[in-house]
């Protein structure tokens, strides 16, 4: 849809502008002279109908509106404390007193005792000690006591050794994706293999770096699964046309899917990497996501495959994970901490990271704190042990109730087939759009789901994103609809309407 950007542009074409009575315009006044590859890049998460769904918040103020509801609903996007999800205690107790340490003036009164229990200020105290005020630049790198504790996490977790000099703290997860996608990707015969359907991050990252995205999909029968088979063709056709590719990415707990990635499928990824010699990058955010099976993370499987197979050459290849505050039970998207675990990566290489990391300065030094609490959660035994595993256990019980729930609701919706998520925040249903409904997108110019997300927020609040943002096989028509939003009427809202388009469109 590019009505948003017509709307803001008064002249119909360059040469119009220019003849337009004696100054010369800028190169901000005419979209052709854009940087082209901003124009092309796509980011459907918060695209047009999010646009939209504000307005019609704003117009939800006026007394006079005649929506049929009274909010929005912004299920387009994995936000969870905009839908009220509260913070864990411990987190924002750290937090404050790094943000105002003289709280620490009054660490033997009683008010203050009732507020901030011991651990609190120890880990305050430690984080405050290492890193200064929180607001002064970190290193670019990541505040190293903050690196130590991921590395040792991630040792621990995965029974890999794991050194502080291989993380690289980011302002979330996207700061890590585009650091490295920024290294490898810089033109168009430079590809990267990426997942249909995705989080479109990755897609938008290649259109920004001019490089070639290569699909490979993911397959909805087979639980989300990479199709192996397609996969290999994808990669071989596209490399004989020339295309050097670079990368592949895979996001492990999947979004929109949900799917974990069983073992053996990543270890099949990470041979036909090492074979053909591809940096991995794997994004790793909805680890502390998971309802049913298990998370496994690719550098346990790489650590395990160096194990088993020694002088094969494993060491040889690269792996990105990623992983974020901004998900799991933390839900802490504003505040921008994240971080990148590298394997095998050159020194040359690392180097360059460092420089990309320095040129952004530091991330966000709080977003890096929670990092810290993310990796580092109270111990048994500890104070805030116990109200910490309450919140936690209470927050992930309460997204599988609410997964549990809508994807049994998806069941009363017509033409409607959904495969059921391992974890993640999303539900990702297929819809058999009716073909009236496909022509009539069609004669306005824009994506059948697409008109069908139009017609639902309209008719309901409900802010969805359409399959076509995230890609999909041709004539296939999906949503993704996040299960964060509490409660059952907004559900109902949503059911009532779809079952009403289907019968409005019906051929
Ligand atoms: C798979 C995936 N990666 C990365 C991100 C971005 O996360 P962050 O807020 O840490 O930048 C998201 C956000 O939804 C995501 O779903």
């Amino acid at each position: 849809m590019v009505w948003v950007v017509e709307m803001v542009c008064p002249f119909q074409s360059i040469h119009e502008m220019m003849n337009s009575n004696n100054y010369r315009p800028n190169a901000f006044a005419h979209i052709s002279t854009l940087n082209q590859q901003v124009i092309k890049a796509n980011y459907a998460v918060r695209g047009p109908l999010t646009v939209l769904a504000e307005k019609i918040q704003n117009d939800l103020l006026e007394d006079s509106n005649d929506y049929p509801f009274g909010d929005i609903i912004y299920a387009n996007i994995g936000n969870p404390q905009q839908f009220g999800q509260l913070p864990i205690t411990f987190n924002r107790q750290v937090l404050s007193i790094c943000q105002y340490p003289a709280l620490l003036d009054h660490a033997n009164e009683p008010w203050f005792k009732s507020i901030f229990p011991r651990d609190v200020v120890e880990r305050t105290e430690l984080l405050l000690k290492e890193t200064g005020s929180v607001g002064a630049y970190s290193a670019s790198q990541g505040i190293p006591i903050v690196r130590k504790h991921v590395a040792e996490f991630i040792q621990e977790r995965d029974n890999c050794a794991c050194h502080p000099d291989d993380i690289y703290l980011t302002s979330g997860a996207t700061q890590g994706a585009r650091i490295i996608m920024t290294l490898l990707i810089s033109g168009p015969s430079e590809g990267a293999m990426l997942p249909i359907p995705q989080y479109p991050l990755y897609g938008a990252l290649m259109d920004l770096f001019h490089g070639k995205s290569v699909s490979y999909y993911l397959s909805e029968k087979d639980d989300w699964n990479v199709d192996v088979k397609q996969f290999k063709q994808a990669y071989e056709e596209e490399s004989k046309k020339g295309t050097n590719i670079r990368l592949c990415v895979f996001i492990n707990p999947g979004n929109p899917t949900g799917a974990c990635m069983t073992e053996e499928s990543i270890e099949e990824m990470l041979r036909f990497a090492k074979a053909k010699g591809l940096v991995i990058i794997s994004d790793e955010v909805y680890q502390n996501n998971i309802f049913r099976k298990e998370f496994t993370s690719f550098r346990k499987v790489l650590c395990e495959l160096e194990r088993r197979e020694p002088n094969s050459n494993w060491d040889k290849v690269s792996l990105i994970c990623i992983n974020s505050v901004s998900k799991g039970q933390f839900g802490e998207c504003g505040q921008r901490g994240g971080y990148i675990d590298t394997m095998n990566i050159p020194p040359i290489t690392k180097d360059q990271i460092l420089k990309l990391a320095t040129i952004d300065i530091c991330p966000p030094v709080t977003g890096q704190l929670l990092v810290d609490l993310l990796v580092r959660p109270p111990r048994e035994g500890e104070p805030s042990y116990g109200l910490y595993s309450q919140e936690i256990e209470k927050i992930h019980r309460d997204m599988e109730k609410q997964c549990q729930f809508l994807y049994e609701a998806t069941k009363r919706m017509k033409f409607v087939t959904c495969q059921k998520p391992h974890g993640a925040m999303y539900l990702h249903p297929k819809i058999c759009l009716p073909k009236k409904l496909v022509r009539e997108a069609n004669e306005i110019n824009i994506e059948p789901d697409e008109l069908y997300c139009l017609r639902i927020l309209e008719r309901t609040g409900v802010c969805l994103v359409p399959g076509s943002g995230l890609g999909q096989r041709e004539n296939e028509y999906h949503v993704r609809i996040t299960f964060l939003a509490k409660g059952d009427e907004y559900v109902e809202r949503f059911i009532e309407a779809h079952n009403t388009i289907m019968d409005e469109y019906e051929d």
